[in-house]
């Protein structure tokens, strides 16, 4: 008995805390002071310190206290905290002990007015905090501002530093400490036009730049569970068709993990949309601009609520960051498993490299029933540099350098020969950098922060890029230099988009060069397409992106050289070694591996569309990965171009389903596996027009592989040996599934994956049991491993290469087309 209302006494008092808890966050830290001041002051329901209360923690209590009885601010409702500041003649530090380790919110504020002999207009001063630098040389001519920052403390104690520069002096209006909960920022997030996530970013120091709420509404600290300030986003919209929503009451945080101090209400509750109502075929997009400092990266949170409670049914739209994908598609219902009111965020990290500008835009994706975007909430954080420092790390050379180069100008114009001597030094800034660039690349792939300093200056380059990052970006002298002169000798490939060459860095590294040749529409989509998936995904079994150039016009792409060229080469019409079943079911893995990866490795699944054996490449293991990711995106309608390349291209291996229906799912990746799949065990084309009516199309033909009788009739007669019959079987039945017409029926290519391992298992229990036997059959591939593949003779693809791209094919390919349509 006595148990038990103790256990009600316990769940009624954890209630009551979770109750205390839902009515707002309460910092376990929580330090509030108004420098300078002789009061207490409140601020909203909040108490902000006499300055006295914590002078103790002060390394220099002496310091100045001021005081101002200025009008000229109008009384917000922080105000009062501006009428006084503390002013530090020298260094001095506070040192805050700690409860509560984890990241905490540091707030400064500064308003400069003049007391007695000082001008705090006229303060130059940094603070630093831990080893961060929040401010460098930081001054304020006029208004009032407030600082915010976040990081991670570890030792419950937390260390402010304020340094004036030489002859200056420091000051703080007030100052606010307090902890944060713990969900607020994650441990890592994914990048945009990068690869992967960036992880660690606890240990990395945020500056809020900027805090917006959609809908021309601002959001007042004193509404918001951690007292943030919501700006209106009305002054960056660039604008179009918006039209803004406000449904406050809608909003609810009981159905998922969003907490009110992710974002309040109100900023969930408003929203700016594409004005869809009055034009509902508009096709826009919503852009805001914001200015950031360049040579850093960002953290920026994107709010999403529906609150429009739409009866059209599902939307979804694309989310860009300086043009690129922050997230493709984006399906809020779904997200929020259609529940009207229900909050959703997410993070992505972007570099913003150069250029002060950011720009934000929502449109509507192709894959919609119809326009529609919407957003609630913005949030832009500055992430501290691999030096911990959230200011640029010297000002003064930044400028110098930019000094420098009008003076290179002026010269050039003067004198031709003193011109040259620049050009030469230039060069060899640029070759340095390539090289230090290279070495970065090859050894710290994951660390692309630290690439990213190393800012390209380059003016002639496209705009098409010019927003972006610049650590992959690759200068065409380098390339010249590594091709040749894109020498005709060193083209391993050609396609419809150009010609593919085989290039050697100085430092010895292989890379194949893809050069686009026309900078259609199409081709310059095909080229941003792949530069974005290849950058988004990093897999061993996805061929790498080294880096790309788009100076004068050029559309490069720099890839890993693949040593053994496709696979497309290795099972017919060429000269090279036979491969082994052994090594054709390891490739078929690998490949699958890619492929699974890319269906499932993030949030949004990435249809490859382009499946096909020319497009998986061996490395010099004979390890596969795959490549071209030109057509990789997602999209219901093929347009008319897209029609006529992807016929050309890999009509054998298209899904008859989504031919018909034109509804692309992953599904259709899997059919073209299938047919990847027959011609490893069949060993011959998709499509072979000079074989006997019946024969000329493997699908068809392989399909009626069980009417023949042994399965031996139908696999490619180098196998017939060699490969054992049960993983044989295994094989054939996982490709009759891939290939079935309706693609609900076809497995997933996790499923493919583990009956792939499956009929590896068997194949090498198999060959373990002959071996025992003395029957020895694997001669031929443990020969073939041997010979080096010669680089020079193999033929290597990247693209849609030279793939039944007769003319004369095409008319077989419309005709066939038409059949399957029926
Ligand atoms: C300010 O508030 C603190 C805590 O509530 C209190 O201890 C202190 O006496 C107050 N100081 C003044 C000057 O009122
Ligand atoms: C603080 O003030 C706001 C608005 O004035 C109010 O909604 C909120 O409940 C108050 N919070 C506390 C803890 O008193
Ligand atoms: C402001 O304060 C100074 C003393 O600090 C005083 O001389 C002056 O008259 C005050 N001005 C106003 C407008 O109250
Ligand atoms: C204080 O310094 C600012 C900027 O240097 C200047 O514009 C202002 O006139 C100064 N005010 C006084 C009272 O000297
Ligand atoms: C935002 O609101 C202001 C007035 O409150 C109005 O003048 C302005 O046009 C609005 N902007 C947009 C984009 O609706
Ligand atoms: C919400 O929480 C569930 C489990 O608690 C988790 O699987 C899911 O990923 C979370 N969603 C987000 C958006 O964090
Ligand atoms: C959404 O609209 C439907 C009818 O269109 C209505 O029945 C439902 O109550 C609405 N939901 C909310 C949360 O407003
Ligand atoms: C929206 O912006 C993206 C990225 O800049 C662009 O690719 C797309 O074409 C734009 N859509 C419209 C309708 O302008
Ligand atoms: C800051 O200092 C601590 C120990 O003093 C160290 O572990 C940490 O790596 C440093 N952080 C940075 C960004 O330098």
């Amino acid at each position: 008995m006595g148990n038990l209302s103790l256990q009600l006494i316990l769940s009624c008092s954890y209630l009551f805390c979770l109750i205390c808890i839902a009515s707002g966050f309460v910092p376990l830290d929580n330090y509030l002071i108004d420098c300078g001041s002789p009061r207490n002051s409140s601020v909203g329901n909040r108490t902000f310190l006499a300055d006295n209360f914590y002078s103790d923690m002060l390394s220099t209590p002496q310091n100045i206290l001021a005081n101002t009885n200025s009008s000229s601010l109008s009384s917000s409702y922080d105000s009062t905290l501006y009428l006084t500041a503390r002013i530090f003649g020298q260094a001095s530090r506070y040192t805050f002990p700690i409860k509560e380790n984890g990241r905490h919110l540091i707030r400064l504020y500064f308003f400069p007015f003049v007391y007695g002999e000082y001008n705090l207009s006229m303060a130059k001063f940094s603070v630093s905090a831990q080893n961060f630098t929040l401010l460098k040389g930081f001054q304020l001519d006029k208004g009032s501002v407030v600082k915010e920052y976040s990081f991670k403390i570890a030792n419950n104690q937390l260390v402010l530093t304020f340094t004036p520069d030489t002859n200056s002096f420091a000051f703080v209006n007030a100052l606010e400490v307090i902890s944060l909960p713990i969900e607020l920022i994650p441990d890592s997030a994914g990048i945009v036009e990068m690869p992967g996530d960036h992880q660690n970013l606890q240990n990395r120091a945020l500056e809020t730049v900027l805090r917006v709420n959609m809908g021309n509404q601002s959001v007042h600290p004193q509404k918001d569970t951690l007292w943030r300030q919501w700006v209106s986003d009305d002054k960056f919209l660039k604008h179009s068709a918006v039209s803004t929503v406000s449904n406050v009451d809608a909003v609810t945080y009981k159905y998922g993990n969003v907490t009110e101090n992710i974002a309040p209400a109100l900023v969930y509750g408003t929203a700016t949309k594409l004005d869809s109502d009055r034009d509902p075929h508009i096709n826009a997009n919503i852009t805001w601009l914001f200015t950031v400092d360049a040579g850093f990266n960002y953290l920026v949170r994107f709010h999403f609520c529906d609150i429009v409670n739409s009866s059209l049914g599902p939307f979804f739209f694309n989310v860009y960051i300086n043009s690129w994908f922050a997230y493709r598609s984006f399906d809020l219902g779904k997200l929020t498993s259609n529940i009207i009111g229900n909050p959703y965020f997410f993070d992505v990290i972007t570099s913003s490299t150069t250029s002060n500008a950011m720009s934000v835009s929502i449109g509507p994706s192709s894959e919609s029933n119809y326009p529609m975007a919407i957003l609630n909430g913005l949030e832009i954080m500055k992430i501290s540099n691999s030096q911990g420092s959230l200011e640029t790390s010297d000002p003064e050379i930044s400028s110098s350098k930019t000094k420098l180069r009008s003076k290179i100008i002026l010269i050039a114009g003067l004198s031709g020969g003193i011109c040259i001597v620049l050009v030469f030094v230039l060069a060899l800034f640029l070759i340095c950098r390539r090289r230090r660039r290279l070495a970065a690349v090859s050894h710290s792939r994951e660390d692309n922060f630290v690439m990213n300093q190393t800012g390209d200056k380059n003016s002639n380059s496209l705009a098409l890029f010019s927003n972006s990052s610049f650590g992959y970006r690759y200068p065409l002298t380098v390339i010249e230099e590594a091709t040749n002169n894109f020498s005709e000798d060193l083209i391993i490939g050609t396609g419809g988009f150009g010609k593919v060459y085989k290039g050697i860095f100085k430092d010895g590294t292989k890379v194949a060069v893809k050069r686009g040749q026309s900078k259609s529409q199409q081709g310059l989509k095909e080229f941003r397409t792949e530069i974005e998936m290849l950058s988004q995904f990093r897999h061993r079994h996805l061929v790498s992106l080294i880096g790309y150039c788009d100076e004068r016009n050029e559309m490069i792409i720099i890839y890993e050289f693949m040593e053994n060229g496709t696979l497309k080469s290795h099972l017919y019409s060429s000269d090279l070694p036979v491969l082994s079943w052994k090594q054709r079911l390891e490739i078929c893995i690998g490949s699958a591996k890619g492929l699974h990866y890319l269906h499932t490795g993030s949030t949004r699944a990435i249809i490859h569309r382009d499946v096909k054996s020319a497009n998986i490449l061996l490395d010099e293991n004979l390890m596969a990965k795959v490549a071209d990711f030109g057509l990789s995106k997602t999209g219901p309608e093929i347009d008319q171009t897209h029609v006529s390349t992807a016929v050309k291209g890999s009509f054998g291996y298209l899904d008859p389903e989504y031919l018909t229906r034109q509804q692309l799912t992953e599904k259709s990746d899997i059919y073209s596996f299938g047919v990847v799949m027959l011609e490893t065990l069949c060993g011959r084309a998709v499509i072979d027009p000079s074989l006997p009516r019946g024969k000329v199309n493997l699908v068809e033909w392989a399909m009626k592989w069980r009417e023949r009788g042994p399965i031996q009739e139908t696999i490619d007669p180098h196998l017939v040996d060699q490969a054992s019959e049960g993983s044989l079987w295994k094989f054939m039945e996982i490709a009759e599934k891939c290939l079935a017409q309706c693609g609900l029926d076809r497995p997933s290519m996790g499923d493919v994956l583990w009956n792939l391992e499956s009929a590896l298992q068997l194949q090498v229990k198999e060959e373990k049991t002959s071996d025992e036997g003395g029957l020895v059959m694997r001669t031929d591939w443990v020969g073939h491993l041997d010979t080096p593949a010669g680089a020079s003779t193999t033929q290597f693809s990247v693209g849609s290469l030279g793939d039944l791209a007769g003319a004369s094919m095409s008319k077989i390919f419309a005709k066939m087309a038409k059949e399957e349509m029926r």
